[in-house]
């Protein structure tokens, strides 16, 4: 399968309409003749004619051509006209000669041919098929399955583009929830008017069960920038500047901003739509210092600078110079400023934590002292009694306590003598 392109010609109708009235028009009634349309690449679809017969000397042909629904006319001296076609539906082209190149009212010598969509169920092809380009970098296809469609379809990616010369599979195939997707690189860059051509794509499966489905990507939508990067945050005047770096390769004009302030104090969450990124104050301009080179600025009204605030921002393709403006890159990283806790503090209060749990702990120890000594009071110890009570009399006390022990002692024995002696004279 060199040229998968091949498939797209196979399905070229070869059914050519008769054309309408042949009476009307007064340079010649005859139509064009051998019209036939072939496909090139995924989905370039290729008309060809060759001039009517019985052309006059004075007539300069130019042929009248327009697709379907009369859309997309053209009056043109080729033989030949081309578009880039989704083949999910039929297309046709109507073509007729005329001898000038002013429009004709009622052009009737019109030839038609068209094109058919792939065979095969239309419920089976895929659906929701759509790309988008991560700018030069990617592009990122996804889709859903078919109706009737199997669960182990394997699916296969063909893309195609002007720098690339030949199509090529897309080897990335992924599942991402019910999406199936794909990613192939798309950096390249052939020539300036690149951004007027597309990528054209086919989702078909190896097996050849689904309809094939095409798309085509301008590559003037469908572009995802890449998050800017903010450089810095300022107040001057009491206003918060915020400064931020554009994704490579976009011009600022090209692009539209969001930038998002959270407030953590009054919880506020604003966010700022910017279509062109300008700090008003011309104080700024060419103020290095404060706008360094390459950066877009952005004034925020009404922030408090004596609270935290954090700020992100993104940016999306505008219309100034993109078809579409529906795509936003993902959040810059954010960035805060304002009156935060003190982090000395925090040293502080880091520092003084032990100390303070120390100190409490030994006070609480000291409580617990005093308080076992209410609950369980100490047995009296005379001495120490004794010793309160006579202060440095020490030894005098040592002395007095012996005496005093003597003299108990003694008397207890007076005690028992005499209970003795008075035992002895009731025996007798
Ligand atoms: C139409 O095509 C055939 C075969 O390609 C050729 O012989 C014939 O001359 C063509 N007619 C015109 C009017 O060019
Ligand atoms: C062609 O034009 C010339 C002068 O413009 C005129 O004399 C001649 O009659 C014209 N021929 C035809 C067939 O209309
Ligand atoms: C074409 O149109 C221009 C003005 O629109 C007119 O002057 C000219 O005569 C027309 N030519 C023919 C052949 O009808
Ligand atoms: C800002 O607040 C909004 C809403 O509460 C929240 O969704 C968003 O994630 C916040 N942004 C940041 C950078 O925290
Ligand atoms: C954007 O965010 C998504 C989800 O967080 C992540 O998968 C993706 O890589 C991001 N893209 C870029 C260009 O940072």
């Amino acid at each position: 399968m060199e040229r998968p392109a091949r498939l797209c010609g196979l399905w070229a109708l070869l059914l050519s309409a008769g054309a309408g009235g042949r009476a009307a028009r007064p340079e010649f009634q005859l139509p064009v003749t051998n019209l036939s349309v072939s496909v090139e690449n995924l989905c370039t679809v290729i008309w060809t004619w060759n001039p009517p017969e019985g052309v006059g000397p004075n007539c300069s042909l130019s042929y009248f051509s327009h697709f379907g629904n009369k859309q997309d006319k053209k009056i043109a001296p080729e033989t030949h006209r081309s578009k880039e076609v989704p083949l999910n539906e039929r297309i046709c082209l109507q073509v007729g000669p005329q001898c000038s190149t002013n429009e004709s009212d009622s052009p009737s010598n019109l030839e038609e041919k068209c094109i058919s969509p792939p065979e095969g169920d239309p419920e089976s092809a895929v659906t929701e098929l759509q790309c988008i380009w991560h700018y030069m970098k990617l592009m990122n296809c996804t889709w859903l399955p078919g109706r009737k469609t199997s669960p182990d379809t394997n699916y296969i990616l063909y893309y195609w583009h002007s720098s690339l010369g030949k199509i090529l599979q897309c080897k990335n195939i992924y599942k991402e929830g019910q999406h199936i997707g794909c990613s192939f690189a798309l950096t390249e860059v052939k020539d300036s008017s690149f951004e007027k051509h597309s990528v054209q794509v086919m989702v078909k499966d190896n097996a050849g069960k689904i309809r094939p489905s095409f798309h085509i990507v301008p590559l003037s939508s469908h572009v995802k920038p890449d998050p800017p990067h903010i450089k810095k945050l300022f107040f001057h005047n009491g206003d918060l500047y915020v400064q931020w770096k554009n994704p490579q390769n976009f011009y600022s004009r090209c692009l539209s901003y969001q930038v998002e302030v959270n407030n953590s104090q009054t919880k506020t969450h604003d966010i700022f739509y910017v279509e062109e990124a300008k700090c008003q104050n011309s104080e700024f301009e060419g103020n290095l210092e404060f706008i360094s080179k390459g950066t877009i600025c952005f004034m925020v009204p009404g922030v408090l600078p004596d609270t935290l605030n954090t700020v992100r921002i993104r940016v999306k393709t505008n219309k100034l110079c993109y078809e579409d403006d529906k795509f936003w890159s993902n959040w810059s990283q954010e960035m805060s400023i304002g009156k935060k806790d003190n982090p000395a503090l925090y040293i502080t209060m880091l520092l003084t934590i032990p100390v303070i749990l120390a100190v409490a702990v030994m006070i609480l120890l000291l409580y617990l002292k005093r308080l076992k000594i209410i609950i369980f009071p100490p047995i009296p110890d005379p001495g120490k009694i004794f010793k309160e009570m006579f202060g440095d009399q020490n030894d005098d006390t040592l002395h007095w306590k012996k005496y005093d022990i003597y003299e108990k002692q003694t008397k207890e024995e007076t005690d028992s003598v005499v209970l003795i002696e008075n035992l002895k004279r009731a025996s007798q």
